[in-house]
């Protein structure tokens, strides 16, 4: 049994997980980075870290629905029990949904639910809060609307600007990810609904 991360972009998240899981020896390795962007920079991690990637664009595929059935049976091939979405820019559909219920989760860069969607940190320093922070949520098919796992908050400063709240961000991140992934995987947290 082991782990999947899929991401789109840089992976600084998926390098923090692959290094804490390696670090406090998680009882389940993360054995497999998804990445629906080939060429991003995340692939070249993984290859660093000795994390096997799979790189597929959905063009590849007539619809979403055999996106995700080719995704499953990668999936499968590596005994994937959890999915942890890092910077993973499409929604999850009902194939991968119905395989892995409560069994995938996302972190989104701001309190939720406040600034859904895509330019969460841009969206928070235009609109003034004094207040944002970072997410870990239990993925459903709505866009960052699942049930939430675990938030910090992060303060903006007068001085703070995008680059350098993003910084901020990053680093809250890195600390809790690993951290909720751990409590989930060793089922000190567990899913909405689910006994023990
Ligand atoms: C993070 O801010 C995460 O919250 C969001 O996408 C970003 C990914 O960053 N979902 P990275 O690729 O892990 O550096």
């Amino acid at each position: 049994m082991s782990i999947a991360v899929f991401a789109s972009g840089s992976g600084s998240n998926f390098q923090t997980l692959v290094e804490e899981s390696r670090r406090q020896q998680w009882p389940l390795p993360i054995r497999l980075l998804v990445c629906d962007k080939p060429g991003a920079k995340v692939l070249e991690r993984a290859e660093q870290l000795g994390v096997p990637a799979v790189s597929v664009s959905p063009k590849e595929f007539v619809d979403k629905a055999a996106f995700e059935a080719f995704l499953l049976s990668e999936l499968s091939k590596h005994q994937i029990e959890w999915i942890v979405l890092a910077g993973y820019m499409r929604l999850i559909g009902s194939t991968l949904l119905e395989a892995y219920p409560w069994r995938i989760v996302n972190i989104h860069p701001s309190l939720l639910p406040a600034f859904p969607g895509k330019n969460a940190i841009e969206q928070a320093v235009e609109y003034g809060v004094k207040v944002s922070g970072v997410t870990v949520h239990f993925v459903d098919a709505g866009m960052d609307t699942g049930p939430i796992i675990a938030q910090v908050p992060v303060q903006l400063d007068e001085q703070d600007n995008v680059e350098s709240f993003a910084a901020k961000i990053h680093q809250a991140e890195h600390r809790l990810y690993p951290e909720v992934v751990y409590r989930l995987i060793t089922g000190a947290v567990t899913a909405p609904g689910r006994i023990g």
